[in-house]
């Protein structure tokens, strides 16, 4: 896909100007018009609509057939033959399901995030699909939001690689990537979906936009508005992001469209009167397509005659869309249905397994519980629903995920055990909600007569997603309570958490002896699951996003600023501990909760592993740079354990003061390598001074010199340091 500016100038002159010359006015606003398919048939209103230019592009229409022809009307009976965007939610996968993009995130593994991109987009261009409302790249602190299942979670660097990564895989194979929701809307106040984002400038643009700036570089083709309102003005109808920052400061050539129905909901807001003052507002401020509601259809025409609206913005904006489908090759295309290709579907589920593998995270592993050995196993019970349910294990955005193609963890663990061990099953509860403790006692009899119970428990797909938030992160239902009554039985228990976000572990996280979390995993949730159980491989997931103790510590992040009065272990003080009458500056005088104390339950980039990582020999290249310098960092990483391994090593910064205040760490670089047993490798890491730039107090953004901190190793947490300044 062209994205050099020389060759969108030459799209420009060669097929857009042209193009937009010969189009009347009712051709460009059904440029900017998006309309919903009806399923698998053209209605005659449609084909009619298509036929007449008063369609840009089409939402929801998967059928190969349908789709090509809706294609054909267009190119071959409309007036100018102009191709339609065919869009759809290919959020994960498409056939093949890949975990939720929050586990994907946990993989750290940008390449394998790219390949998948790339078969769900072969995948979905075989329905004729050729534009994606994905990567979702909007920051979510706050686990409450059902739509964390579908970020990165909580932090910008790693957002940005991973989006950038799904933006190639999609573009590369033949589909156009959109990047949504621009901007702010994970920010949703008390993680209620489409609430209210307030967030400072300052903020606004050293975190939520950064992975909106970095694809907008790797020339992502669409960016899609957002629901919220931010800071007072609906994303749909705001001028500062749409303007100022992605057409001005980033010089974006793509095109914008809105969500769903958004611009009409600008008079939801109480931001505008009516749809009329909608249109005004939404046009004005750049959205160029406006998805299903019919606010431009209606109304651009009067307003341009008014003299409201000029006709030299209208052809601006038919110009981003028209360029988008060129820069897609939609115009070279013929449009037949195409055929499914044969043989593929192996690999693509090579690639989920892998993934979802990979997505894993390793949580607690007391005696070394896992890995389990089938030569020492006689015996496993299988426990909870999720553990047997193709279905729930796909995740939020499977519209047209096959759940045949579904591997449960049940049907996997049976298949590893067979003829070596005897697998017992029981399902416990109906559902994830279910409060029916009736399948207990049956649970109860399958956990004492094995060795050990691995527990499949968390929240069906439906509790996450979009509209799907919880103000509660506890395990829904009776699941805590199953845990307890099982705990009894004295036997190892092993839980697998299947989730579309952060849960609150800490009332099960004692009773249970060992935790993988393994998000929704996708079609092959199976294998996965099962290679990690049974140590065919090793965990080598990473929390992407940081785990609360308890909701009330939310929102909590690694990356948040230092404070004033930062706590310690030596300030913080237990609520039982406080002595009655205690003097008010007795106590902590340091940012902490006196339930919950200030650290979290596990915090970002952790996970543990079969094998043992050690970190040593932090060198750095220069103890000194300039600002057009970079700095090497090197580190020894050792497998000082007995299993091959795959580690994420990661490099956090701290610019340690600065004219804003800046947070206590960064995310700047990470990598995946695995070593053998006793392996030892040097890695190498490169700072650049770009990497050190922030957006100071008047929103520029530069590199400030002074000195810098930077740690290395497994988490967040990673305690070997070094300094070194920026002259
Ligand atoms: C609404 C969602 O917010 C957005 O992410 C999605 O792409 C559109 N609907 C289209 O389905």
């Amino acid at each position: 896909m062209p994205e050099h500016p020389a060759s969108l100038n030459s799209l420009k002159q060669s097929l857009v100007n042209p193009l937009l010359e010969q189009m009347t006015l009712p051709e460009k606003i059904g440029q900017m018009c998006q309309v919903n398919g009806a399923g698998g048939w053209v209605p005659e209103d449609l084909a009619e609509a298509v036929r007449n230019g008063q369609v840009g592009s089409v939402i929801n229409e998967v059928d190969a057939e349908t789709v090509a022809s809706l294609q054909k009307i267009a190119v071959e009976e409309s007036r100018l033959g102009i191709p339609l965007l065919i869009g759809r939610d290919v959020i994960h996968g498409f056939k093949t399901i890949f975990p939720i993009p929050l586990g994907q995130a946990a993989s750290w593994n940008p390449e394998l995030v790219e390949q998948a991109a790339g078969i769900a987009a072969i995948e979905a261009a075989c329905a004729g699909i050729n534009w994606t409302f994905s990567p979702m790249i909007d920051i979510s602190r706050d686990p409450r939001w059902g739509r964390i299942a579908e970020s990165f979670g909580e932090d910008p660097h790693l957002t940005s690689e991973l989006g950038t990564a799904m933006v190639r895989g999609y573009q590369d194979n033949g589909i156009g990537a959109c990047a949504k929701h621009f901007a702010g809307y994970g920010a949703s106040q008390s993680g209620r979906d489409y609430f209210t984002t307030e967030i400072p400038e300052n903020e606004l643009r050293n975190v939520y936009l950064e992975p909106f700036r970095a694809v907008a570089k790797a020339g992502v083709a669409s960016f899609m508005t957002g629901f919220n309102d931010l800071n007072g003005v609906p994303a749909s109808g705001n001028e500062f992001l749409l303007q100022q920052v992605l057409r001005e400061e980033w010089q974006y050539p793509g095109m914008v469209v809105s969500d769903w129905e958004s611009i009409s909901q600008l008079t939801t807001h109480g931001f505008t009167a009516d749809d009329r003052e909608a249109a005004f507002e939404a046009l004005n401020a750049g959205v160029d397509m406006e998805m299903v509601s019919r606010t431009y259809a209606d109304h651009l025409a009067s307003l341009l005659e008014e003299g409201r609206l000029s006709i030299a913005k209208i052809d601006a904006m038919v110009a981003n869309i028209l360029l988008t489908k060129a820069r897609l090759g939609l115009f070279d295309q013929t449009f037949t249905a195409s055929v499914s290709e044969g043989g593929k579907q192996e690999l693509a589920l090579e690639q989920a397994r892998q993934l979802a593998a990979q997505s894993c995270v390793l949580l607690k592993n007391n005696g070394q519980c896992l890995p389990l050995r089938p030569q020492q196993l006689k015996s496993l019970a299988v426990i909870g629903q999720l553990a047997d349910d193709g279905y729930e294990q796909l995740g939020t955005w499977i519209f047209d995920g096959d759940e045949r193609l579904s591997e449960t963890p049940l049907q996997s663990i049976r298949a590893h055990l067979d003829g070596v061990a005897e697998v017992r099953y029981a399902k416990a509860l109906e559902t994830s909600r279910s409060q029916d403790q009736s399948g207990f006692d049956d649970a109860v009899s399958v956990v004492e007569q094995a060795q050990a119970a691995v527990l499949f428990l968390g929240e069906e797909s439906i509790l996450s997603g979009e509209a799907h938030c919880r103000a509660d992160l506890d395990l829904p239902g009776c699941q805590a309570a199953l845990v307890e009554r099982l705990s009894r039985i004295g036997k190892p228990l092993i839980l697998v958490v299947m989730a579309g976000r952060p849960l609150t572990l800490a009332p099960v996280l004692e009773q249970v002896d060992a935790v993988l979390y393994a998000w929704h995993p996708g079609s092959m949730a199976g294998p996965a699951i099962s290679d990690l159980l049974f140590g065919l491989q090793s965990p080598s997931g990473k929390l992407p996003v940081t785990f609360p103790k308890v909701v009330g510590q939310i929102p909590i992040f690694y990356n948040h600023k230092h404070g004033g009065r930062p706590p310690s272990p030596e300030t913080v003080v237990h609520i039982d501990e406080i002595p009655v009458r205690a003097k008010q500056t007795s106590l902590g005088m340091s940012a902490f909760h006196l339930d919950a104390g200030y650290q979290p339950q596990f915090p970002f980039g952790f996970g543990l592993s079969y094998t043992r990582f050690d970190y040593r020999h932090l060198s750095l290249s220069h103890t000194e740079i300039t600002a057009d310098q970079s700095l090497t960092i090197e580190v020894e990483l050792e497998n000082s354990g007995d299993v091959a391994a795959e580690e994420v090593s990661q490099l956090y910064v701290r610019d340690l003061v600065g004219s804003v205040t800046r947070p206590v760490k960064e995310l700047k670089g990470f990598q995946r390598n695995r070593l053998l047993p006793g392996d030892v490798k040097t890695l190498q890491f490169t700072l650049t001074p770009e990497d050190l730039a922030f957006y100071d107090r008047k929103q520029q953004r530069l590199v400030e010199p002074g000195r810098f901190q930077i740690w290395v190793g497994g988490d967040s947490d990673a305690e070997l340091t070094a300094e070194f300044e920026l002259k």
